[in-house]
């Protein structure tokens, strides 16, 4: 993997690669560049068979304190359509193998809907989620409102965006934007553990999941049944289906091949 100046990335255990945030002076702002390192790291780690599954964190004090605001105060209308920065996030929408969030400290703007565009968020005891761009004149701009309106339910959405106000983790795991809670000491190594379980599953079957559960969000009941009991079948030409049932039968550890 390449170098990179705002994020790191690594391989902590065999089938993960786990992408840091590395601007902590700004905690972790999400600059222009930053975007463009997380959109290269995720290309490349799509096209590697031998990572399954990915981690995305930041550091004890900031999982990422929302868009770079130095970048944006003075950009108009027209600057902001040509520098196209959603179209960076709609990669990471679309990007195939499940991604986690470890979040610690402050998850804020567009940080909150970074961790949002993960399929699962493990946050430390410290942190915080909130949406306060309503403090500085402007609103979500990347799925604020509707991924946590989708997560927490309307009221509170409503209260997070309109206020500006951060709920802390255990709010967020009542409200369910979070799977889990952990002591800020392990926060990192849970999520790699996650990821490792996740990793160690047969990958077709991962993906097909993901796209499933995603398909929740954009389909009628119907046509995301349709589009659930299609992929099922589909997983039938796979080796690792034959290979995981007749596992099960003969009673031994299946094998998978990503096949
Ligand atoms: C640029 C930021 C920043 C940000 C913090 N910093 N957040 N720089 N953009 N979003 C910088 C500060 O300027 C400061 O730099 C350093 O990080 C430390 O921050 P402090 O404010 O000194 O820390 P603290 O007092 O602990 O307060 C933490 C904080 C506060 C509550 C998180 O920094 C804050 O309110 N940040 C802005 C949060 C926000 O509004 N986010 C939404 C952005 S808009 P110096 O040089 O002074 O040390 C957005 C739109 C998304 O996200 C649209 C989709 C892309």
């Amino acid at each position: 993997m390449k170098d990179f100046t705002c994020i790191t990335v690594t391989t902590p255990v065999a089938g993960v690669a786990a992408i840091q945030l590395s601007r902590p002076k700004v905690l972790n702002a999400l600059n222009l560049q930053t975007m463009v390192e997380i959109v290269e790291a995720l290309e490349s780690i799509e096209q590697n068979n031998d990572i399954r599954c990915v981690v995305l964190y930041g550091n004890e004090k900031a999982f990422a304190a929302g868009a770079d605001i130095g970048e944006m105060g003075d950009a108009g209308t027209i600057e902001m359509l040509k520098r196209d920065q959603f179209s960076r996030w709609e990669k990471i929408r679309t990007f195939k193998k499940p991604i986690i969030a470890a979040v610690s400290g402050f998850a804020l703007g567009g940080g909150c809907e970074l961790a949002m565009h993960c399929d699962m968020i493990i946050a430390s005891e410290t942190a915080q989620f909130g949406q306060p761009e309503i403090n500085i004149g402007v609103m979500p701009g990347a799925g604020g409102t509707q991924r946590l309106t989708r997560a927490v339910g309307k009221a509170l959405a409503m209260e997070i965006c309109l206020t500006g106000r951060m709920i802390n983790a255990q709010q967020a795991l009542r409200a369910g934007l979070v799977n889990k809670v952990v002591p800020v000491q392990s926060f990192i190594q849970e999520a790699i553990a996650l990821a490792q379980e996740i990793a160690s599953k047969p990958p077709i079957a991962v993906q097909l999941i993901k796209e499933s559960v995603l398909k929740s969000f954009s389909s009628t009941l119907e046509g995301g049944l349709e589009f659930e009991r299609k992929n099922f079948y589909m997983l039938f030409a796979t080796e690792d289906q034959k290979e995981g049932m007749h596992a099960f039968i003969e009673k031994r550890t299946p094998t998978w091949k990503g096949q």
